[in-house]
Order: structure tokens, then sequence, then C-alpha cells
């Protein structure tokens, strides 16, 4: 039996008529259109669904849409402010730190929660905060270049 539930995803609300079952991933993209957040195993192995909840990392294949009620969601659609991108998302394109593309948006939210909670990380940090999304093609040398990039291009910002 379907119920509504509400979501407040990117800052704006959403109503939504949905199974019990339903997750995050598939009501923000089959329902929102939000195809920024990719599908990937659906078991909570890959890390490429990765969203934010309240502005930590969330597996979006294994959250039940019911369960993110009164929390706030953020997808990398959220990222972007006036048409321009979020200084973490232009750190992975001037660092190069993308092929496919397919883990990036998942990279970045991971990357944005712990430059949030830690301005200057250390290298084991981020590869502690990258280590549950996993990446074909990059090899990893770039996103750890991108994710320091990011830091401090958010700490010139701050000063
Ligand atoms: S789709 Fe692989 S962890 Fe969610
Ligand atoms: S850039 Fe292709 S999976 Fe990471």
């Amino acid at each position: 039996m379907e119920r509504a539930v509400r979501l407040k995803v990117n800052g704006q609300e959403h109503r939504v008529l949905v199974p019990p079952h339903r997750t995050l991933l598939e009501v923000l993209r089959e329902d929102l259109g939000l195809v920024g957040t990719k599908h990937g195993c659906e078991l909570g192995e890959c890390g490429v669904c990765t969203v934010l909840v309240d502005g930590e990392p969330a597996l979006s294949c294994l959250v039940l849409a019911h369960e993110v009620e009164g929390h706030e969601v953020t997808t990398v659609e959220g990222l972007a402010t006036d048409g321009q991108l979020h200084p973490v998302q232009r750190a992975f394109v001037e660092s190069g730190a993308l092929q496919c593309g397919y883990c990036t948006p998942a990279m970045v939210l991971v990357t944005k929660a712990l430059l949030d909670r830690v301005p200057e990380p250390s290298g084991e940090q981020v590869r502690e905060a990258v280590a549950g999304v996993f990446c074909r093609c990059t090899g990893y040398v770039k996103i750890l270049e991108a994710v320091q990039a990011a830091a401090r291009r958010l700490r010139e910002a701050r000063a």
C-alpha cells in the first residue's frame, strides 16, 4: 500500500506517494528526476548512489524513502549556485579527476562532507573519505589531488 512521504531535497519540499519498500535512490531518480545520483550495485558496495543526509554521506540504495522524512537530503544537483559550480566540483574538473564520470557525483558529495568537517584533511582522512566510492577509471590519484585542491580552494575562500 502506498503512503505519502514528504522529502526535502536540495532545499525543496516534495510529496511523493510510495510503497513502503521504495528506496531513496528510486525516488530521487525515478520520481524526482534527479539522475545525478547514480544507480550501481544496490547492495551497499559500490557507493555511487551516495547522497548527503543532514550533511553526512548515506547510501541511497540502502535507505528507504520514508526514513529520511524530516531530514535534509542533498544530491549533486543541489551543489551549484547561480549557475556556478561548487568549489569541490570545480576542483574535480580542473584536476582532471573524472573519466566516465559515473562515480563523480558521489565523490564530490563525500568530499564536500569531509571538507565541511575537516577543512585541512590529512592524506589518510581523504583516502578514508573516498574509500567507500568505487571508481573503475581513474586509479584515484587525481581524485585525491582534487580533494586537496578543493580543500585549498575552500580555505582561500574563507580567508
Ligand atoms: S548502488 Fe552501489 S552502494 Fe548503492
Ligand atoms: S570516473 Fe569512471 S568510475 Fe570513476
